[in-house]
């Protein structure tokens, strides 16, 4: 099997890259390198990178994955980090569509069509408040032209209706990954990044230890391993062909996660609570039987995915 992957030096990109290697695939990623770094990539004969801007030259897009002949692409590339929705809207919304409409016009560009395109999309697209929770994959995604967090929803949400539809057009088949919550080691730890290696870094290294709002919003979270083996077993299985939550249904308050990490490092339980953030979704949860009839469920519990990350941070 030969997987290219963009977005590869990042959190999820690279994971799903050493997945791959690790059932003998063969990969090829690109990265611009914005937020991935190139210690994430692995050393390996089956692994090939090349540094590329999905919003730069598209011929230069089309001649990387003509002459590498994919099976599969992931397209997994796009700035990610809820602070960007707040702090650089136009920046976010427009580099996550341009990267897509730009891999499209340089797959249609190419003699050689991969037989599948996984795109990473979003739970953000199922809105602030959304149908059902938890949320299913048929339930109608949700923006709100008033809230700037949604610039991320809106090109997530505009990607995928555009694999969809270029997809359906060159008969390559598509599978849309309605992605909640991931976490585990490499993730971006800045206040750029995410919440568990905020959260993690902070009870293990800072002073203070904060939290956005009252900390009673809720969230899903997934351990990369188990996102890695969902993922790549939809993208290979007939089946997985259409719309997919990926997650864990597992739905816990902010303050829940946060006591599990202070438990995790053996810390105690002092927090200090910071302003809400505008239009932050009060609960999100993933319906999972779909994905979950294929994949099987979530193999790590949150207090084992837990441990995992403080080791990785306390590590670094
Ligand atoms: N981590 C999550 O919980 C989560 C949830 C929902 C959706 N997603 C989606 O999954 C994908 C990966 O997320 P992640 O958490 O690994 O984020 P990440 O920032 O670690 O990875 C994204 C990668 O894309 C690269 N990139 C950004 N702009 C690029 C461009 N113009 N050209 C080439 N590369 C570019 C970055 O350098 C980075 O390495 C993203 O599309 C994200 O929107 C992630």
């Amino acid at each position: 099997m030969r997987v290219y992957i963009t977005g590869v030096a990042g959190f999820l990109g690279s994971h799903l890259c050493d997945g791959a290697l690790a059932k003998g695939w063969t990969v090829h990623g690109i990265d611009n390198l914005f937020r991935g770094r190139s210690q994430h990539m692995p050393k390996s004969e089956k692994f090939t990178f090349e540094q590329l801007d999905l919003c730069g030259d598209i011929a230069a897009l089309s001649a990387s994955i003509q002459t590498f002949k994919p099976d599969i692409i992931l397209h997994y590339g796009a700035i990610n980090g809820t602070e960007y929705f707040y702090d650089r809207p136009f920046e976010v919304l427009d580099t996550n569509v341009m990267a897509t409409i730009n891999l499209l016009k340089a797959i249609e560009a190419c003699e050689h069509k991969p037989k599948r395109i996984a795109y990473a999309s979003s739970s953000e697209v199922y809105g602030e408040y959304p149908d059902n929770i938890p949320s299913a994959e048929t339930d109608i995604t949700r923006l709100d032209i008033h809230s700037i967090r949604d610039s991320y929803a809106a090109a997530k949400s505009i990607g995928d209706f555009y694999v969809r539809m270029f997809a359906e057009q060159y008969d390559i088949e598509w599978t849309l990954l309605r992605i909640f919550n991931a976490y585990g080691g490499r993730m971006d730890a800045s206040k750029f990044g995410q919440v568990v290696p905020e959260f993690v870094k902070r009870a293990l290294f800072e002073e203070d230890f904060t939290i956005i709002g009252d900390g009673l919003h809720t969230r899903a979270f997934c351990h990369v391993d188990d996102h890695v083996r969902m993922v790549l077993t939809l993208v290979t299985s007939e089946e997985g062909v259409g719309v997919f939550n990926i997650g864990n249904d597992e739905e816990i308050t902010m303050l829940h996660l946060a006591k599990e990490v202070h438990k995790v490092v053996g810390r105690e339980f002092a927090p200090i609570h910071l302003p809400k953030r505008s239009n932050d979704p009060l609960r999100r949860q993933p319906d999972m039987t779909k994905t979950w009839a294929i994949t099987g469920p979530c193999q790590i519990s949150l207090r084992e995915g837990l441990t995992y990350t403080a080791e990785y941070y306390r590590e670094q």
